[in-house]
């Protein structure tokens, strides 16, 4: 496990990428659990293995493919991870953050990152959408940040702000191509966790009264990285369950899993609409 890369270890990654692919991708999107078949709408797409990739965090959970999809969408070129890793599989931050940096590197501008959540927020139902308007760093708040460590000046600042994380224009755009495709327009603040143990209901009581309206295990260290190095953020969660806030039902990996299937044609939509905007 490593704790920091280099620029010449990040490098390394973006050489192996550039001889798989004559693509020039700006837009990068993160697929989270669940959510993977979005990436089969990519049309001449190269595809290469997380494990061909040298340090690259490599997903070992069920419904991550493992897989970079690099080809085309709605005339626009761009990096699909078909999957991520996550915390608690037992990788450092900087390596959660890596991908990210390797995007940064290739010339990514725009980062579209998914993930699967719990529904804090009353209203919502399962098989809906929110957008991500802020989140709260609970992860990073306990010292896993994955900016930790020296900082390499040429990236990013030492003390990045994150007053604006998540891009106000970008967020706009998705919700009001939502609306025109009569998918439900949430947008709300995501909380992260490290899992793997979902929450108890106290701890989801806690995270109403701070203001969250969705929880997952991901996301928030991707975004840290790509806001430290510049690249704008759309950020959505596939609602996959209602958070158990008074202990009267489970939470599965499963149905985590089963809620993608009804989240990726909405997710599809949005995305598609959004790449023939920019
Ligand atoms: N809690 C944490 N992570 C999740 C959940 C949840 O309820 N659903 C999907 N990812």
């Amino acid at each position: 496990m490593k704790d920091f890369f280099t620029i010449e270890e990040i490098d390394e990654v973006v050489l192996v990428i550039k001889s798989k692919t004559k693509h020039n991708p700006k837009i990068g999107l993160i697929l989270g659990s669940g959510l993977g078949d979005l990436a089969n709408s990519v049309e001449n797409a190269d595809i290469i293995s997380y494990g061909d990739l040298p340090y690259w965090p490599n997903s070992t959970v069920h419904g991550h493919a493992g897989k970079l999809v690099i080809g085309n969408l709605e005339n626009k070129s761009l990096i699909v991870m078909q999957g991520r890793a996550h915390y608690y599989e037992g990788f450092s931050m900087a390596e959660i953050g890596l991908p990210v940096r390797v995007m940064q590197r290739l010339g990514v501008e725009i980062i579209i990152v998914t993930n699967a959540a719990g529904a804090i927020n009353k209203d919502y139902v399962p098989g809906d959408i929110m957008f991500i308007s802020d989140h709260i760093a609970l992860i990073g708040m306990t010292g896993n940040n994955p900016l930790r460590g020296p900082n390499l000046d040429e990236l990013g600042p030492r003390f990045p702000d994150m007053s604006q994380a998540y891009d106000k224009i970008l967020l706009e755009k998705a919700m009001s191509i939502a609306k025109k495709k009569k998918i439900k327009p949430f947008s709300g603040v995501y909380v992260s966790l490290s899992g793997p143990s979902f929450e108890t209901p106290a701890d989801l009581r806690f995270m109403k009264v701070i203001g969250a309206d969705a929880v997952g295990m991901s996301t928030v260290p991707e975004v840290i990285v790509a806001v430290h190095g510049g690249t704008r953020v759309l950020g959505i969660s596939g609602i996959s369950n209602k958070a158990n806030l008074d202990g009267s039902t489970i939470t599965t990996h499963e149905e985590v899993l089963e809620a993608g299937r009804i989240i990726v044609p909405k997710l599809t939509k949005v995305i598609k609409g959004l790449l023939t905007e920019l």
